[in-house]
């Protein structure tokens, strides 16, 4: 009993006495839109401070991601995305560390969707919706998740802003219109990556809230402009009229001959050319015959 004892307290004091150091516990990978951080929990180790190495597997072989850092994660974005991966990390003290903890992560797969943006505008009683499926991690900026999955599409959720009754629809394009809602109303609308073929959603949207104006008519400001340019046009037409009608009478005052000259200079050419041509002709024979 008391060798027992002994042997168990000597068991104690030597693993004690090498250190031995204790796995990181909790380990999981985060991964939304491809960015993939592996996470941890320190361990309660009395003796101090741990440090954490990472590695992933890449042809047989394990290769650090991060090494003897004192975070509790550990960033494998730049993994690719296709293909199952095995992720390890150990706890570390001095010359000693624990054991490995070892997962697997098919990014392509077990990566979440974080929530599309959108963008909703107010026409009439219609709401025009454009999605922005969510960017992805360690690619171009034009990169989203949509181009990575073939079946992407928008699971839409709206409601009268107050009420419970939500009405789902699916969206396979980047834009969509809510038709015949209910006049000066106000609905909220949500948005979450769906992808058919996987059966998989995304993160929802924060709610955004916009109210309706009036059924199929333009809005009263719209009318109001509408309806004062209508009569700025109008009047100015008239006193256009009026003006080139006040011209016109006075031009035809001043210059026309039918109303402004009078009757015998009016008559006189076609009645003194002939005479004339007559005198001329007496001239032209009066030289022949003098
Ligand atoms: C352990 O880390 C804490 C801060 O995280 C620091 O204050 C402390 O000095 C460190 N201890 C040792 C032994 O390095
Ligand atoms: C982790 O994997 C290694 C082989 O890569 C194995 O030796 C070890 O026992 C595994 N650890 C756990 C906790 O499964
Ligand atoms: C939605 O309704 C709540 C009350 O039910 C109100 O406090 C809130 O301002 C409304 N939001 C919008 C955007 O109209
Ligand atoms: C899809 O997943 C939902 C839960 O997320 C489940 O209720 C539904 O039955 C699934 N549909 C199919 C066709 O597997």
């Amino acid at each position: 009993m008391a060798r027992g004892l002994r042997s168990w307290l000597g068991g104690c004091l030597l693993v004690s006495a090498l250190g031995m150091v204790p796995p990181p516990e909790n380990v999981r990978m985060k991964s939304v839109n491809f960015k993939n951080v592996l996470q941890w929990e320190v361990p309660a180790f009395p003796k101090g401070n741990l440090t954490f190495t990472a590695q992933y597997q890449s042809y047989k072989k394990f290769q650090d991601m991060c090494t003897s850092t004192v975070l509790m994660e550990c960033d494998f974005s730049s993994l690719s995305k296709y293909g199952d991966h095995t992720l390890r990390v150990r706890a570390e003290f001095a010359d000693e560390h624990s054991d490995w903890v070892n997962i697997t992560f098919c990014p392509v797969d077990d990566t979440m969707i974080g929530p599309p943006r959108m963008q909703v505008e107010a026409l009439a009683n219609s709401l025009h919706m454009r999605f922005l499926a969510p960017k992805i991690e360690n690619e171009p900026e034009t990169w989203t998740m949509r181009n990575i999955y073939n079946s992407w599409a928008y699971n839409v959720q709206y409601w009268k802003n107050g009420s419970d009754e939500k009405w789902p629809i699916t969206c396979q394009y980047d834009f969509e219109v809510l038709r015949d809602l209910e006049p000066r109303t106000t609905y909220c609308v949500q948005v979450q990556g769906f992808l058919p073929d996987r059966n998989k959603t995304g993160e929802w949207s924060e709610p955004v809230c916009e109210p309706t104006t009036n059924a199929e008519t333009a809005p009263s400001w719209t009318v109001a402009v509408v309806l004062a340019a209508s009569v700025c046009v109008a009047f100015l037409l008239l006193g256009c009229s009026a003006l080139l009608w006040c011209l016109y009478k006075k031009t035809k005052h001043a210059f026309s001959p039918g109303n402004c000259l009078p009757q015998h200079l009016k008559e006189e050419p076609t009645r003194a050319a002939p005479p004339r041509l007559k005198s001329l002709s007496s001239w032209g024979k009066l030289h022949e015959e003098g």
